[in-house]
């Protein structure tokens, strides 16, 4: 499941250059009865089944036993993907891209043994509100937002830092060539080779399209007072076109 994504494009050059190493365990492995169990009966009945404890303490422990006493010192995380986690954001990705290990476990089946949750990891992540039927996609979804804000990872480090969500707001809008595909034309102003000018169109451009898209994100972040009013001018534009766009159904 997790080989292709690892396999291809900018996770794969990553691997290749030696600045992340992944490595996958199967709690299988950490198992000792001859069908090789990993889950059982809830206690007390309910559908599905649960994940033991056993293989995924042993798993974690023969893994961490391997990684500095140091950094074992409450300092490395050892996260769950679960729905009930809290959910992961940009600003988690960054803040994981700190650590020298991560630990991540995939829950399965219709949940995992509690005690897991209560005396092995340290956090718990969701990836949002919907519920996927484990939690390896959940995994290879936070691997590659933290692998590519490792140094070094993507070509230049500046495509890091000037897109959606790096400052809490989403991106403005790319144009490549043509300069005109069937009648639509690129933006004048990007043709300007006016820098300053150009800057100034983008932010806008960032303001406008959170404003219209994402306002929620617009409320966490700190604006500087010509981009409040632009945010106050846009934001009655907006509530005269929905009165409109109401009133006409
Ligand atoms: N496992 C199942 N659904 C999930 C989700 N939305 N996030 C993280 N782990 C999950």
């Amino acid at each position: 499941m997790f080989q292709a994504p690892f396999s291809f494009g900018i996770l794969k050059r990553a691997i290749d250059q030696g600045l992340v190493s992944i490595n996958l365990h199967n709690i299988r492995d950490y198992t000792h009865d001859k069908h090789r169990t990993v889950d059982d009966y809830p206690y007390s009945g309910g559908p599905g089944m649960v994940l033991k404890p056993e293989p995924i303490f042993e798993a974690v422990e023969s893994v961490t036993s391997g990684i500095s006493a140091v950094e074992k010192g409450g300092k490395l995380p050892i996260i769950l993907l679960t729905p009930q986690g809290r959910l992961f954001s940009q600003e988690i990705a960054r803040d994981l891209s700190g650590y020298d290990h991560l630990i991540l476990i995939c829950g399965r089946y219709e949940g995992v043994d509690e005690r897991v949750r209560q005396h092995l990891v340290t956090d718990e992540i969701s990836i949002g509100d919907y519920v996927l039927t484990g939690g390896e996609f959940p995994a290879m979804v936070v691997v590659d937002s933290v692998v590519r804000l490792l140094p070094g990872v993507l070509g230049s480090d500046a495509s890091s830092l000037d897109e959606s969500h790096s400052d809490g707001l989403l991106e403005y809008p790319q144009y490549t060539r043509p300069e005109v595909y069937k009648g639509w034309e690129v933006p004048e102003i990007l043709l300007s080779g006016n820098h300053a000018k150009i800057a100034g169109w983008r932010r806008e451009q960032v303001i406008r399209r959170t404003l219209e898209r994402r306002p929620d994100l617009l409320e966490k972040t700190t604006l500087n007072q010509q981009e409040r009013q632009l945010v106050e001018q846009l934001g009655s534009a907006l509530k005269q076109t929905n009165t409109i766009k109401e009133s006409s159904l």
